[in-house]
């Protein structure tokens, strides 16, 4: 499906997604057509779950693994937004925590990892920890609220940015993308520097806004 036919459809769901994020999910398809399946973690009413499913060059094969507890009473809606995006038949809903479900994962192939789950340093981390290492190489990991929530900051700066084997794919409003590799390279150490000077600016105020300039590495719009 278009980028423009899935916003319309994403857009009417309620959700928590900014409204430039989805296009962003969408095209994170595009590294990883083929390398395995797609988890997310925290998929409330299904909007992001949406985004995901159509992914741009995406494999239709592929399955999105939902995993949320439903907190918040969620999962008849959920299931009604993803019959209206008719995406339904594509996505396995998994009802429980996300380390619970970790702990069961049958140990198939992630192309992309979707953390977008409880907030908090804490359960960011948890979620992290938990899936990363289902990830294949070439897959890409995205953490939502990664200005707006603290402790998803500290995530990156803490565990992310320091890591050999993640790369910097980009950054997109809230959502920071990285790219499982075997090692990271003279190009993707510097742009881990320049993301981390950005990412000390915006702290700092004086830069207001996310690093745009470290948008997704091939123009989605
Ligand atoms: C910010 S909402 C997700 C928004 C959604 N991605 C969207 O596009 O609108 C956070 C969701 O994470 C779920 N959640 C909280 N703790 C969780 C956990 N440990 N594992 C999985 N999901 C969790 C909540 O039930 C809630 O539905």
């Amino acid at each position: 499906m278009s980028i423009k036919e899935t916003k319309k459809i994403a857009d009417a769901v309620e959700g928590y997604l900014g409204s430039r994020e989805g296009a962003y999910l969408y095209s994170l398809a595009e590294f990883t057509g083929g390398l395995g399946d797609v988890v997310e973690i925290g998929r409330y009413k299904g909007k992001s779950t949406i985004w995901l499913a159509h992914g741009r060059k995406g494999n239709p094969a592929e399955k999105i693994f939902a995993v949320d507890p439903h907190l918040y009473g969620t999962e008849e809606k959920f299931r009604q937004n993803l019959k209206t995006a008719q995406v339904e038949d594509r996505v396995v809903p998994i009802v429980e925590p996300s380390a619970q479900a970790a702990q069961k994962w049958n140990g198939g192939r992630i192309a992309r990892l979707w953390i977008d789950g409880g907030h908090t340093y804490h359960e960011a981390r948890t979620d992290f920890v938990s899936w990363e290492r289902f990830v294949v190489e070439g897959g890409v990991i995205a953490f939502h609220e990664t200005y707006s929530w603290e402790g998803v900051r500290r995530l990156v700066d803490e565990e992310i940015l320091p890591n050999e084997k993640l790369a910097i794919l980009g950054q997109w409003d809230s959502i920071c993308a990285v790219k499982k590799v075997s090692h990271l390279s003279a190009f993707a150490r510097q742009k881990k520097r320049l993301f981390s000077q950005a990412q000390m600016s915006v702290q700092s105020g004086q830069i207001g806004a996310p690093p745009l300039a470290f948008a997704a590495e091939k123009n989605f719009a």
